[in-house]
C-alpha cells in the first residue's frame, strides 16, 4: 500500500467564548483506494505568524507520496527532520507532524480493520476522566460569568475544573471563593495553570496566597525552558507540579533537574501520537506521574487523545481534552462524547480513529488560509475575544 495524494483543508471554528480557532484537516490518500484523516489543531496560538498551506502540502507531498503508510517510524524520522523541535511550547512543526501522524495510525488501523487504541497497544480503560477548562481572569466582572460556567457544566457532569491564573489574583481568589461556597465538595479543582506568565517566585507568592482553597496540582508555574526555577518551586510548594512537554530534550531537561511531579503530553504539542506514547513511556521510566493535556482539538483531534489514552499504563491524573464541548460546532458526523466528566473512547467496533468527514459542515467552516485578521497577545494567551 502507497500513498498516492494529500489533502490540506483549513477551517475556522469559533468557540462559544467567540474565540477562532483554525485547524487544518489532514487527508492521505491511498492506492489501495483507503483515506487516513488526521487535525493539526489549533494554529492560533503565538507566535504570530502562519503557515502557508500551499507550501505545506508540497512539503509533505516531497514526504509522503509512494511511502508505505506502515511505515510510521520512517516518516516521524523525516517529519522531523523537516519540522524540528524548537523547544518553544506552541511550536508549529509539532502541530504539523501531529496532524500527519494522526492520519497514519488512522490509516493503518482501517486497512487492519482495527481500532487505533488497538493498533497501539490495546485499551487499559474505555473513559478518560477529565476537567472543564475556566480561561484566564483579568477583570472581577468575569468571575460571575465563570461561575455560570460552573453551574451549566456541572450540571452537565463536569465536575472538575482547571483554572487558568496570574493576570488578577483578586479575581482569581474571587472565583475560588466562590466555587468554595455555592458548590463545596461538588467541585473539584484539578490545576491552577500560570500558563509560564510569571517567574517562578511570582508564581510561588500567588499560589501561596491561593492556598487556602483546594487543588490538585499547580501548572506551568515558571517561565518557558526554566527547569532550575521549575525544580526550585517543586521544592517549596506543597502541591505537585505539572509541565507540559513540548521537546525531547525540554522533557530530558526536566527529569534531570527534576523540575515536576506530572508530565502533561499531548500528541499537539510533543508532534503526534508517536511522540506522545515516547514522552509517556519516558515519563513512566522516570518515576513520574502523567496527564493528557491538550490545544482543544475538534473530535478528529480528540478522538486521537482517547485512543493514546487508551492505551496509556501511566495515565494517572485528570486529562484535560474538552474541545469539542467548547466549539459551537465540529467537522465529524458523529463527534466525540463525553459522559459524567469523561470522554469516551471510540468502540473498538469502530476502525482507525473512529471518525467520519461531514462536508456539509467543512464547506460551512472552509476558510482560505491561517491568516490572522485583528487579535492581539491578550486574546492569544486568554483564549477571549475580550478587547479591553
Ligand atoms: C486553549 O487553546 O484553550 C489552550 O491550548 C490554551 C493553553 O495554552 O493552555
Ligand atoms: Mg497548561
Amino acid at each position: 500500500m502507497k500513498i498516492s495524494e494529500i489533502r490540506l483543508t483549513v477551517v475556522g471554528i469559533p468557540r462559544s467564548t467567540g474565540f477562532v480557532s483554525k485547524h487544518v484537516i489532514v487527508e492521505l490518500d491511498t492506492d489501495e483506494g483507503l483515506t487516513g484523516i488526521g487535525e493539526m489543531s489549533d494554529f492560533s496560538h503565538l507566535p504570530h505568524y502562519a503557515v502557508d498551506v500551499f507550501d505545506l502540502k508540497h512539503s509533505l507531498e516531497d514526504i509522503l507520496l509512494g511511502k508505505n503508510p506502515f511505515d510510521i517510524s520512517l516518516i516521524n524520522k523525516e517529519l522531523t527532520a523537516n519540522f524540528p523541535e524548537a523547544n518553544f511550547y506552541y511550536e508549529k512543526g509539532n502541530f504539523i507532524r501531529n496532524g500527519v501522524d494522526a492520519a497514519l495510525h488512522d490509516l493503518c488501523a482501517k486497512a487492519l480493520n482495527i481500532s487505533v487504541a488497538d493498533l497501539i497497544g490495546g485499551r487499559i480503560q474505555e473513559k478518560i476522566k477529565v476537567c472543564f477548562p475556566i480561561f484566564r481572569h483579568r477583570f472581577m466582572e468575569e468571575v460571575e460569568e465563570n461561575l455560570a460556567v460552573v453551574r451549566t457544566r456541572l450540571a452537565q457532569g463536569f465536575d472538575t475544573y482547571r483554572l487558568y491564573v496570574g493576570k488578577n489574583l483578586d479575581a482569581d481568589e474571587a472565583f475560588l471563593d466562590g466555587v468554595k461556597s455555592e458548590f463545596g465538595s461538588k467541585v473539584t479543582i484539578k490545576s491552577l495553570d500560570f500558563s509560564h506568565l510569571l517567574d517562578w517566585k511570582s508564581a510561588l507568592q500567588a499560589t501561596k496566597r491561593l492556598s487556602k482553597y483546594e487543588f490538585q496540582m499547580v501548572e506551568s508555574p515558571a517561565v518557558q525552558n526554566d527547569f532550575d526555577g521549575l525544580h526550585h518551586f517543586r521544592i517549596k510548594a506543597d502541591h505537585p507540579v505539572s509541565e507540559h512537554v513540548w521537546s525531547f530534550r525540554q522533557q530530558y531537561e526536566m527529569i534531570r533537574h527534576d523540575s515536576v511531579d506530572i508530565f502533561n503530553i499531548s500528541p499537539i504539542f510533543i508532534g503526534g501520537i508517536t511522540s506522545a506514547r515516547k514522552a509517556a513511556a519516558a515519563a513512566e521510566v522516570a518515576g513520574k506521574g502523567c496527564l493528557m493535556g491538550t490545544t482543544q482539538e475538534l473530535s478528529i483531534g480528540t478522538a486521537a487523545m482517547a485512543h493514546l489514552g487508551s492505551s496509556l499504563v501511566n495515565l494517572n491524573y485528570t486529562s484535560d481534552p474538552t474541545g469539542p464541548e467548547l466549539y459551537i460546532a465540529d467537522i465529524v458526523k458523529n463527534p466525540v462524547k463525553y459522559e459524567n466528566g469523561y470522554l469516551l473512547v471510540p468502540g473498538r467496533d469502530r476502525p482507525g480513529l473512529g471518525m467520519e468527514l461531514d462536508w456539509n459542515l467543512i464547506e460551512q467552516y472552509r476558510v482560505k488560509d491561517l491568516s490572522w485578521g485583528q487579535v492581539s497577545v491578550h486574546q492569544l494567551q486568554d483564549r477571549t475575544t475580550q478587547t479591553k
